[in-house]
């Protein structure tokens, strides 16, 4: 087994708190360590922990009319976007100053944190800098603003509500991330709380501005309030998220030469002895184009070891995740206090591979069902995947896609990769995600705008059904039936403190 080297400790700790609390990040210009690649030598091949259940699954028999419901688009919800100022645009005549901010996390939390950059810079009636994005401690993609997304598109959406330069001019050309690292300067804000509010951005950084046309913030993530922002406010976020962020001409060309390819699937070649796929391609072809679903699975080895979940790697798999949470986390792990079960039953377990797949086909998706996987790395590789490549055979990823050529720009680029993952996503016909976070938030908040089937697994359900090892497949399928019959997409209005990013309506989409 494997020792973990003391020197990954700060690196790693630092990358798990980007990964798991947000909010709480601190790490903003400390020294980062490196973390290290996951290793799978630690685990015997994971088995099917619900054998019964993937035989019934195997065979699921499913009505066509079950399948139309399943595969029709959400009906329309008699809302429509309201991402424009209600007043006409109005663009600061006297601009106060110069907003320079500095984004932690992976690209979903970034993309919030410009959202909420441009809200900030309308606050103080400042110009903003094209935000600096951070490089992540665990992806290590140094891809900025302009790598991912389309700059001028940005600009030029925004030209009506504030002013955005790419970059400072010479007088200001000092203020730079590493002039902010070696010393306390007075352009620094530092001390935005978490869901500060518009009030605290004037009484704050506004002084900062007049005094030196210029405010640097740092950290920002998280940095603006949801609630008591007034409506104009609200509405800029959502213009951003929803029509100034679009991602760069090559992530678009590529994530659309994927889709086609799931659309309309290329015929195997002459001789190809899989009867089954060809008369599914062919199925496709005279249905025109295919439709097909789009499944974010994170589930890499922070995520499970933070779970303090077991997922079926035997005991060599167990005794390698909690050495890792003890390394990690020092015994801080909150979840390590309780039972597999008693995590389970309550929802706090990320869902294998294979649980999603029994998800799926009890939802009623046949083994013809093209499925898109969202994915980096999983933790136990293919051994961990087979389950669920048995119940969709017809599962594919960037990789089987797109030729090396074709991916040798995003190759290693984690923040890119994901672009290109969130892209293909937006334009599936139905979205799940296995766990919680960034991505599933964003996706479920932009496909809510554009009214889109989204499936919110239901992880309290799920786990206690799983537990219930006397449970048949068709009782199991009517029990996660009953279960998301209102987890589709269904419009759910946001609620005091939670993000706007996530629940759009009402701020974002009006009633008709
Ligand atoms: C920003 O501009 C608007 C409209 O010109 C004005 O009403 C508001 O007081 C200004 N706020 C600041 C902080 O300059
Ligand atoms: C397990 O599922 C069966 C139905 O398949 C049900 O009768 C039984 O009550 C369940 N057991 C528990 C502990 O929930």
């Amino acid at each position: 087994m494997r020792s973990w080297n003391l020197s990954q400790r700060g690196g790693v700790y630092v990358a798990l708190l980007v990964l798991v609390l947000p909010v709480l990040c601190p790490s903003l210009f400390s020294p980062l360590g490196h973390a290290s690649p996951s290793v799978f030598s630690e685990w015997n091949a994971p088995k099917p922990r619900h054998l019964s259940l993937l035989k019934g699954a195997v065979q699921r028999q499913i009505s066509d009319e079950q399948k139309s419901e399943l595969w029709s688009p959400l009906a329309p919800n008699g809302l429509k976007s309201c991402v424009s100022p209600a007043n006409g645009p109005v663009v600061p005549k006297n601009t106060q100053g110069y907003i320079q901010v500095f984004l932690d996390g992976g690209l979903n939390q970034q993309r919030m944190g410009i959202c909420d950059a441009v809200a900030v810079a309308k606050i103080l009636n400042a110009t903003l800098v094209i935000p600096h994005l951070e490089v992540n401690p665990v992806w290590k993609d140094s891809s900025s603003f302009e790598d991912i997304f389309d700059v001028d598109h940005f600009i030029d959406v925004l030209k009506d509500e504030i002013p955005i330069v790419r970059d400072l001019p010479e007088e200001y050309a000092w203020s730079t991330r590493e002039y902010y690292a070696v010393a306390i300067r007075a352009t620094r804000v530092k001390t935005a709380p978490v869901h500060a509010s518009a009030n605290w951005y004037l009484e704050n950084v506004l002084p900062v501005l007049q005094s030196y046309g210029i405010a640097a913030i740092a950290p920002f993530s998280h940095r603006l309030a949801f609630d008591n922002v007034p409506e104009d406010i609200q509405r800029l976020r959502c213009k951003v998220n929803f029509q100034a962020l679009i991602f760069v001409p090559h992530i678009r060309e590529l994530g659309e030469a994927l889709i086609k390819r799931l659309r309309y699937p290329v015929q195997p070649q002459s001789g190809a002895d899989d009867e089954y796929i060809q008369t599914t391609v062919n199925k496709n072809i005279n249905r025109g184009p295919g439709k097909f679903v789009a499944l974010h699975l994170r589930f890499d080895k922070d995520m499970a070891a933070h779970s303090a979940c077991d997922f079926g790697g035997g005991k060599a798999e167990r005794l390698a995740l909690a050495k890792y949470r003890q390394i990690i986390w020092q015994g801080r792990v909150l979840n390590s206090q309780f039972t597999d079960e008693e995590l389970r039953s309550q929802g706090r377990c990320p869902l294998t591979p294979e649980e999603i797949g029994l998800l799926l086909a009890s939802l009623g998706f046949d083994s013809q069902t093209r499925l898109y996987l969202a994915s980096h790395k999983v933790y136990g590789g293919e051994a961990r995947i087979s389950s669920l490549r048995k119940l969709f055979p017809l599962m594919e990823d960037k990789k089987s896609l797109a030729s090396e050529e074709e991916l040798r720009k995003v190759e290693g680029k984690a923040s890119l990769l994901a672009a290109v993952d969130y892209y293909v996503s937006m334009q599936s016909d139905v979205f799940i995600s296995a766990s919680p976070g960034n991505m599933h938030n964003a996706m479920v908040g932009h496909r809510t705008y554009e009214n889109l089937k989204t499936i919110r697994p239901n992880m309290a359900l799920l786990g206690q059904l799983f537990l219930n090892k006397s449970m048949d497949w068709y009782d199991f399928q009517q029990a996660v039936q009953d279960g998301h019959q209102n987890r589709q997409g269904q419009i759910r209005l946001r609620k005091t403190k939670q993000s706007i990013y996530t629940y759009p309506a009402p701020d974002c989409m009006c009633s008709r």
